[in-house]
């Protein structure tokens, strides 16, 4: 898919002097925030997306914040938004979302998106989310008329994929069956699944015995543990126990290197999109 993004990108950029521009806020001094802040900015330059880098101290103010969101909302350079979540404690998350303008929402993180992907119209879809369904089907999984087991009701994750699976369309013609914290007696429901989805943020959540043979298991868990052996004193992990259960599934992703790439990918599709629909709209 980044093949394919960066021949578009040096298409679109010979007929119209468009360079797709990703403008990233990133405030604050969380670690895994900072890799994945700096590996989305390395995917830009890999297929000739601009990134503009604002990195912001942990004390800026929610009005600060703000003001930089409107100034990125009428610069025309910059075609996608993102702002990286979780934010500081003392900013509200949800006004710093709904500052953003929809068509620069290339997470699809405002109503607006949401709303337009719960009714199917179309809308920038979440990179996650985009990033799963775009996994399975170019790996030939099939989609229509298959039970998913989702376990996690994020705002990020759960929620927009299950609405994404659900929808009258080649990318979905899924049923969903939408699992979290308090659901009772997980196990039975996993079990029952062609696809179980793990987005817990909890390692461990989905273990060998609540697997059926032949499932495909995805992993968009991204957990740090502790790793005394390891440079860095940590290790990545997903939600899922990958040794025990590759045994038994059909396909499974690994954390590190399965969703978290395919999720950058799914921005810069936004973030191309975005760019397109602007030099359209300028002609
Ligand atoms: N934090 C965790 N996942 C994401 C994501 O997809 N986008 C943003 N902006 N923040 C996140």
């Amino acid at each position: 898919m980044r093949i394919e993004l960066a021949a578009k990108v040096a298409k679109l950029k010979a007929n119209t002097g468009v360079v797709p521009g990703l403008a990233v806020i990133l405030v604050g001094e969380d670690p895994a925030s900072k890799s994945y802040v700096t590996a989305k900015e390395k995917a830009c330059a890999e297929i000739g997306v601009t990134s503009f880098d604002n990195r912001l101290p942990e004390n800026t103010t929610e009005e600060e914040l703000l003001a930089l969101i409107h100034k990125l909302n009428q610069d025309p350079a910059v075609h996608g938004i993102l702002v990286q979540l979780p934010l500081p404690k003392h900013i509200d998350e949800d006004r710093v979302i709904m500052a953003i303008a929809p068509e620069k929402d290339v997470d699809g993180f405002t109503p607006v998106n949401v709303g337009k992907l719960v009714i199917g119209q179309k809308a920038y879809l979440p990179c996650t989310p985009h990033g799963v369904v775009q996994l399975l089907l170019r790996s030939g999984v099939k989609l229509d008329g298959a039970h998913v087991v989702i376990v996690g009701r994020s705002n990020i994750v759960g929620k927009p994929l299950a609405n994404l699976l659900l929808q009258k369309a080649p990318t979905g013609n899924a049923t969903v069956t939408l699992c979290h914290t308090r659901t009772r007696d997980l196990a039975t429901f996993t079990r029952q699944a062609d696809i179980v989805i793990a987005a817990a943020g909890r390692p461990g959540t989905i273990t060998a015995d609540m697997v059926k043979d032949g499932a495909v298991v995805i992993d968009v868990g991204v957990n740090r543990v502790p790793a005394p052996e390891k440079p860095n004193g940590y290790k990545l992990v997903g939600d899922v126990d990958f040794d025990a259960i590759k045994e038994k599934a059909s396909f499974i992703t690994p954390v590190p290197g399965g969703v978290g790439p395919m999720t950058i990918t799914m921005l810069l599709f936004n973030t191309v999109e975005a760019a397109e629909i602007a030099a359209e709209n300028r002609k």
